[in-house]
């Protein structure tokens, strides 16, 4: 038997708020993201509120030893011109110190399975070029392709 410590994945409870919430701004002070913590803190953990609250929108995170390690946010697109709907994963992230363990792998198997269950037929999500996960191929490895025909574009709605 492995001596590797389980790691359960489930739905996000109200009570991970604040685990979840430091998982996050962690990362993004990692990447020097973080203006006035106090005001970033409270929109995280807002943003995280909404996905709970929301129909069409789910957390599911990751734990190890009882530690919150990492998680994926799921989002159900109605998608007319696709005649179904599409989930979009916007957040995929295991804590720096916890990858390569095979988190990040269950964590999308996970938010696949629910897609499915909800009637969806892709999964879409963006990947930073200069990211090390796309560096290192994650997402073709584990199912997905990239579409070299669509360009991306964004529209800051932030003053
Ligand atoms: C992308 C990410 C979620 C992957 O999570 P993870 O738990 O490390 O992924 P897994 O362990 O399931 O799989 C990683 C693969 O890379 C390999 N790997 C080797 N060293 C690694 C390392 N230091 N870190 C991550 N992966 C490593 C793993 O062995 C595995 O390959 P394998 O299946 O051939 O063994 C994680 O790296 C991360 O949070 N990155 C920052 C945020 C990000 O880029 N998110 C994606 C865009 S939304």
């Amino acid at each position: 038997m492995s001596d590797a410590p389980e790691i359960v994945v489930r739905d996000v409870r109200s009570s991970d708020l604040t685990a979840l919430a430091d998982l996050i701004l962690a990362f993004r002070s990692e990447r020097g993201e973080i203006g006035d913590t106090a005001v970033e803190t409270e929109s995280v953990r807002q943003a995280i509120s909404r996905c709970q609250e929301l129909p069409g929108h789910e957390l599911i995170v990751a734990e190890r030893s009882g530690e919150m390690v990492g998680y994926v946010a799921l989002h159900l697109i109605p998608f007319p011109m696709l005649a179904a709907s599409e989930a979009y994963l916007s957040d995929l992230l295991v804590r720096s110190s916890s990858r390569g363990a095979g988190i990040g792998t269950a964590l999308l198997a996970e938010a696949e399975r629910r897609a499915r269950r909800s009637g969806c037929v892709r999964l879409m999500l963006n990947n930073r070029l200069a990211s090390e996960s796309y560096a290192r191929g994650f997402f073709g490895a584990v199912g997905f392709r990239e579409r070299r025909s669509f360009a991306n574009f964004i529209k800051p709605l932030e003053d």
